[in-house]
Parts: C-alpha cells; sequence; structure tokens
C-alpha cells in the first residue's frame, strides 16, 4: 500500500492508501473517492475517471498510451496535467502520489 491524495471537488483533501499492482481508480473507488465515477469500470472508454495529476509526479508517470490521450481529448475542460486514473497502475514508488478530481467527469 502507499499514500494517494486526492483534492475532491468539494475542496476535501482525501488521504487514502492505494494498493500496489492495481489502478489507481480502484483505491479511489473502494476508498469511495467522491468524483471518481468509473462508468467503464477500467475498460478505457467512459473518462469518468479522470483526474489531473500534480506537475511534479505527471513527470514520473508513463506517458499515456494513444487510446488514453484519445478519451482524454474528450473529457470536458481538456487539461495538460489530466490522465486517466484507471490506466495509472500503483507502484511503490508512487507513495505520496497527489491528484485533483475535476469538478465534472462528463
Ligand atoms: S474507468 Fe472508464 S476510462 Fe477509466
Amino acid at each position: 500500500m502507499v499514500r494517494a491524495i486526492f483534492h475532491t471537488p468539494s475542496g476535501d483533501r482525501r488521504e487514502i492508501d492505494a494498493q500496489c499492482g492495481v489502478s489507481l481508480m480502484e483505491s479511489a473507488k473502494a476508498a469511495s473517492v467522491e468524483g471518481i465515477d468509473a462508468d467503464c469500470g477500467g475498460s478505457m472508454v467512459c473518462g469518468t475517471c479522470h483526474i489531473h495529476v500534480s506537475p511534479e509526479w505527471l513527470e514520473r508517470l508513463p506517458a499515456p498510451e494513444d487510446m488514453e490521450a484519445t478519451i482524454l481529448d474528450c473529457v470536458p475542460d481538456p487539461h495538460p496535467q489530466a490522465r486517466l486514473s484507471c490506466q495509472i497502475v500503483v507502484t511503490p514508488e508512487m507513495d505520496g502520489i497527489e491528484v485533483i478530481v475535476p469538478t465534472a467527469q462528463r
């Protein structure tokens, strides 16, 4: 487990335990983080799990694949720091990762 910090649309700071080896979305859903809808369950078709990753963490993540980038172009208010949380597989090196949940997922 690593710590992951979510800043929610309501302005709350949620610190959760994120399980290594599975997606950040799955841990966020398990912890009922506000604003992570994940309608497709991680199939990379809905975009409702998207987050904005702080710059210092974004550069440490593997670059998004083409399909993820395509989905991110279709989310409300596309953002240069946006990622799909279902495509971020948590590793021990991510301890303390900090992300913002956008105000709208659809
Ligand atoms: S859960 Fe649907 S794209 Fe991530």
